[in-house]
């Protein structure tokens, strides 16, 4: 019997991926991940817990991880980027979130500091993005330090468009999810959105 035919079958909601010659599993959160989530971001730098939070959360990384592994699924998506094939012992490098409020589902990502820059946080944004359309939601928001170009660089490259709001120093972007069909079933942006099919080419 070869080895493949004994492996477990992967749940339809985790896949592999490779980035940087290096393979991360992406899966939901699962309650036993706290231990996990805290030891992320401890190990993140004070500068990327305060771009996450806009601002400092008196422990952080303790309230996070507990908030994160206790989420409600049914109000909100929470993704993890795992070193390895997920086999234990193993490692949670980045976590991306998003609550899925009545009127505007808002998303916020973290990477762990020292496995940032090899498409983690490129990919979890894909996928909290595609989690989104299949919940159909219409849009999502996130809000930026301005100075994080990293982020704004990212989510414009993932079709977001960008406000200012000024009263906090944070940029807010938003990006259309879903389209309606109308009576002949063709898909059309909603409200009009004269930047549809740019940003269905982007995000898709
Ligand atoms: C912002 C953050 C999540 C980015 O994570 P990351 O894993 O380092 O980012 P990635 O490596 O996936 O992507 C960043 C880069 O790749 C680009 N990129 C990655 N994969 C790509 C792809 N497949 N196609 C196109 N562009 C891609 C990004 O635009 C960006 O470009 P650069 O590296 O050339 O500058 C991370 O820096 C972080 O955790 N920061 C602190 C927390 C924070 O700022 N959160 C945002 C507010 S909630």
């Amino acid at each position: 019997m070869n080895a493949t035919s004994i492996e477990p079958a992967r749940p339809a909601s985790e896949h592999l991926v490779s980035l940087s010659h290096h393979s991360y599993l992406i899966r939901s959160v699962s309650g036993s991940d706290e231990l996990a989530l805290f030891d992320m971001f401890a190990r993140s730098s004070p500068e990327d817990l305060r771009l996450r939070c806009l601002g400092m959360i008196k422990d952080f990384p303790r309230l996070a991880a507990a908030r994160l592994a206790r989420c409600d699924r049914d109000r909100e998506i929470a993704l993890v980027a795992v070193d390895g094939e997920g086999a234990a012992p193993s490692e949670i490098v980045g976590v991306a979130h998003l609550i899925e409020e009545p009127a505007e589902p808002e998303f916020d990502i973290l990477v762990r500091t020292d496995a940032k820059g090899h498409g983690v946080g490129f990919q979890l944004m894909k996928d909290v993005l595609a989690r989104a359309r299949e919940r159909r939601r219409t849009k999502i928001v996130g809000f930026i330090a301005g100075e994080d170009h990293a982020m704004l660089l990212m989510t414009s490259e993932l079709g977001f468009v960008r406000e200012t709001h000024a009263e906090m120093g944070t940029v807010r972007v938003t990006a259309m999810l879903w389209f309606v069909a109308d009576d002949k079933q063709q898909l059309r942006p909603p409200n009009g959105d004269p930047n549809f099919e740019t940003r269905r080419r982007t995000v898709s």
